[in-house]
């Protein structure tokens, strides 16, 4: 784990409340994984804590990191203020992220991100889509409304299919990513499925993927006060190990069955 300030390469405008964030943190892009994550701060704002955000993605060649953030509070509403050139402090990369072992297998993985929990999917997908190019994952993108459509442009070039469901009925199929979810398992073989979104719809998806015998990872989000391990704030218990893990070190990404009930 490192603590880098770099320079703001963007931040530009995706929505109404959604940002991207281009930062130079050559040390840090270099070993982020998907699923992990990083506490950011801007040294000079007046937030005392880090915030955590998921790696969107990184391009190790030009030692850049991308993340997209929801302006949700003080703290982000800071970084939103902030302009290219200027320098903001990372601490990374934390967490263990996805594990891709079982896609060992050759077989296709669905990727379902809800929110700005589509943001560490975006690795995730590029990361599946390099190893097997021949079955690239499936994606089903649940978003509020065809204001947040910019998340295909981050998708297309490594996704199969881009499924999109809103809840307002604006593009796509109206209602929310467990609605579509049986189609889109009729239609593929689907062995792997990796979710990123709202504890809610994380819970309904994994669910039936736990029921059809399907080998799932959840991402979870807690406020994390840390981010390192040494808080406990962000403690868990696990259903089958009866373990008291840590959010932000043992994951944030679990297996489904050590969160949900099957
Ligand atoms: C591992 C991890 C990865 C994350 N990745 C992303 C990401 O890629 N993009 C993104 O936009 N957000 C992400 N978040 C959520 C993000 O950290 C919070 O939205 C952010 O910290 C809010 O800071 P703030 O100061 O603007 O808001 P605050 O003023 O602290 O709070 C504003 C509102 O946001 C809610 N909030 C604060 N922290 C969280 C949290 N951790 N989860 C859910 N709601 C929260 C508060 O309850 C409150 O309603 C992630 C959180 C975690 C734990
Ligand atoms: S945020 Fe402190 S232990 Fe996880």
């Amino acid at each position: 784990m490192l603590v880098e300030v770099g320079a703001i390469v963007e931040n530009d405008i995706l929505s109404d409340d959604v940002r991207s964030m281009v930062i130079y943190v050559p040390e840090i892009a270099a070993q982020a994984e998907p699923g992990q994550f990083v506490m950011v701060k801007n040294e000079n704002g007046g937030t005392f804590l880090r915030r955590p955000f998921g790696v969107a993605d990184v391009d190790r060649n030009s030692g850049r990191l991308l993340l997209i953030y929801r302006v949700a509070g003080k703290g982000t509403r800071e970084l939103a203020a902030l302009e290219p050139t200027m320098e903001i402090s990372v601490e990374g990369p934390l967490g263990g992220g996805f594990r891709f072992d079982a896609e060992s297998d050759g077989k296709r993985t669905l990727l379902i991100g809800g929110g700005v929990g589509v943001a560490p999917m975006i690795y995730a997908a590029r990361r599946l889509a390099e190893e097997n190019p021949a079955a690239k994952p499936v994606f089903l993108l649940g978003i509020r409304s065809e204001n947040e459509l910019f998340w295909q442009d981050y998708l297309q070039d490594f996704t199969e299919e881009i499924i999109v469901t809103t809840n307002d009925g604006t593009a796509g199929i109206k209602g929310f990513a467990i609605d579509a979810l049986p189609a889109v398992l009729d239609k593929y073989d689907i062995a792997h499925i990796k979710i990123c979104g709202p504890t809610i719809m994380m819970e309904g998806l994994a669910k039936l993927a736990m029921a059809r015998g399907i080998e799932c990872q959840v991402s979870l989000e807690k406020r994390m006060a840390c981010g390192i391990g040494v808080c406990l704030g962000c403690t868990f218990e696990g259903r089958v190990s009866g373990r008291r893990w840590k959010i932000c070190h043992d994951g944030p990404v679990f297996p489904a069955e050590e969160v949900f009930e099957q």
